[in-house]
């Protein structure tokens, strides 16, 4: 976002309540990120949409959204409905159109949009549906627009799935416990070949249990998409991740009916390497930010990592752990077999493994930063925090770990030369690649975890 003047364009999302609305992050980031002067501001509207719409028009607001519970509502008062949203009965974005607002629905081109940016193609394929609500009805109709052509639709009121079946040809309603109809069910266990949705509430409140707990019901699936995005980990995506069926939430289609209102307003194409960079935005805003910590070996990255995930309620990885640990080998085996070549090669691959993390503590090896493609990588992973500790507190840490390949030292005088001509090499990649640099010398960790944990509202 410019700094507001007198050419701010304003834009804004109508409805009821508001308040926990991530749609200012999408488009204030976007606003942000292509240098366009408009602010994009909820706007709560108790009752009469009719008169604000009328008003924010009048107003020349540059677009908007509409939200619950207002997306029908609102269609009575539009100049024109693009024909999609009048398929679909509910309108989420509104463009300015003369004499007034045209209304579009951008939430099913926003799924369809994000199944691409994983490379899914629809023509063709076959879905099973899971739920018969508006979002299930609204999903066949973009699925059927794309070239499915046999859709499963499973629901716990048969009646509601027969509802969208008799509107939709290529739709077939079953009840929840009619799954073994499918075509294929229980047939070659490596058999997959649906996409599966995800669009029942289910999941949204904790405790919360699948609508189909049988595992060759999910097998029937090459991919499954819930639509729900918070919780992040519902019942649907961790029983597909359990399965290693590739999965997303609902999270992509939030940003991409955000991203095609915006590409409405402003007449513009957003490129994937934005899109990208406000959807990582997006997902550190609702499931937090990672914290990375970088330092010499010794410096505390795993006694003040692992104190500072407890703390602060969040995951914990240490890179050398992982690698251990996909490698299913010591580090000091890798390096008698690859070499520290080797090793940093596999270091690299790890680190960029963890793109998808959130919420979580990330502690890396001494030597991750010495390479300039991981210092960008850490960077991005999230509030990246040297841990700067001096050589004789490093020395006194390590003196009797037989763990680490590049410690290994003749007598106590030679490690402590090691350690003072490593650390001056390193040093300025260390403070190169953090946000923040935390002193840890003689510090307690807990007071160490404080100064860092600031980081987390930054
Ligand atoms: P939306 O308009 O967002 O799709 P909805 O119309 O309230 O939401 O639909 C909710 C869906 O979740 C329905 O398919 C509902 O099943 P019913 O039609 O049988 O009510 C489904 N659902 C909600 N709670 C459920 C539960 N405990 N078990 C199975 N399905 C459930």
């Amino acid at each position: 976002m410019k700094e507001i003047d007198g050419k701010t364009k304003v834009l804004g999302v109508i409805g009821n309540p508001i308040e926990h609305t991530l749609s200012p992050v999408i488009h204030n980031s976007l606003c942000r990120i292509l240098g366009i002067n408009a602010v994009y501001v909820p706007i709560h509207v108790e009752n009469n949409i009719g008169s604000a719409v009328k008003g924010l028009c009048a107003a020349k607001v540059a677009g908007l959204n509409i939200t619950v519970p207002y997306k029908q509502e609102v269609m009575e008062n539009l100049v024109e409905i693009d024909p999609l949203a009048q398929r679909i009965g509910a309108v989420n974005t509104l463009v300015p159109h003369e004499g007034g607002y045209k209304g579009y629905n951008t939430d099913m081109p926003g799924l369809k949009r994000a199944l691409e940016s994983k490379g899914i193609s629809l023509a063709g394929r076959k879905a099973i549906v899971i739920g018969a609500g508006g979002a299930s009805r609204a999903v066949c109709i973009m699925l059927m627009d794309n070239g499915v052509d046999e859709i499963y639709l499973l629901n716990r009121s048969l009646d509601k799935a027969q509802a969208i079946a008799a509107e939709i040809p290529c739709v077939k309603a079953l009840g929840l416990d009619e799954y073994d109809k499918i075509p294929f069910y229980n047939a070659d266990e490596k058999n997959s070949r649906y996409i599966m949705f995800q669009c029942t509430s289910l999941g949204l409140k904790p405790g919360d249990k699948l609508a189909i707990e049988d595992d060759a019901f999910y097998r029937l699936a090459d991919y499954g998409y819930d639509l729900i995005y918070n919780p992040a980990n519902t019942p649907f995506i961790n029983k597909l991740k359990s399965m290693n069926i590739s999965c997303d939430n609902g999270l992509s289609m939030l940003l991409y009916q955000g991203l095609i209102a915006f590409e409405y307003w402003f007449d513009i194409k957003i490129s994937q390497e934005v899109s990208q960079k406000v959807y990582d935005i997006l997902r550190r805003k609702l499931y937090g930010d990672n914290i990375v910590l970088v330092g010499y070996m010794g410096s505390g990255k795993t006694s003040v990592g692992k104190e500072l995930s407890e703390k602060y309620n969040m995951n914990f990885v240490d890179t050398d752990e992982y690698i251990v640990k996909t490698q299913a080998k010591s580090i000091n085996k890798i390096f008698e077999e690859s070499g520290e070549a080797g090793f940093r090669k596999i270091e690299s691959d790890s680190i960029a493994s963890l793109s998808g993390l959130c919420n979580t503590v990330i502690s890396t090896g001494g030597g991750a930063v010495i390479s300039s493609e991981n210092r960008e990588m850490l960077k991005k992973l999230g509030r990246v925090v040297y841990l700067k500790a001096d050589t004789e507190t490093i020395f006194n840490r390590v003196r009797h770990d037989d763990q680490r390949p590049l410690l290994k030292s003749e007598s106590e005088e030679e490690l402590k030369n090691r350690i003072e001509n490593m650390l001056s090499v390193r040093r300025a990649y260390y403070e190169t690649a953090a946000h923040k640099v935390v002193v840890t010398d003689n510090r307690a960790i807990l007071d160490i975890v404080e100064e860092i944990a600031e980081e987390l509202s930054e």
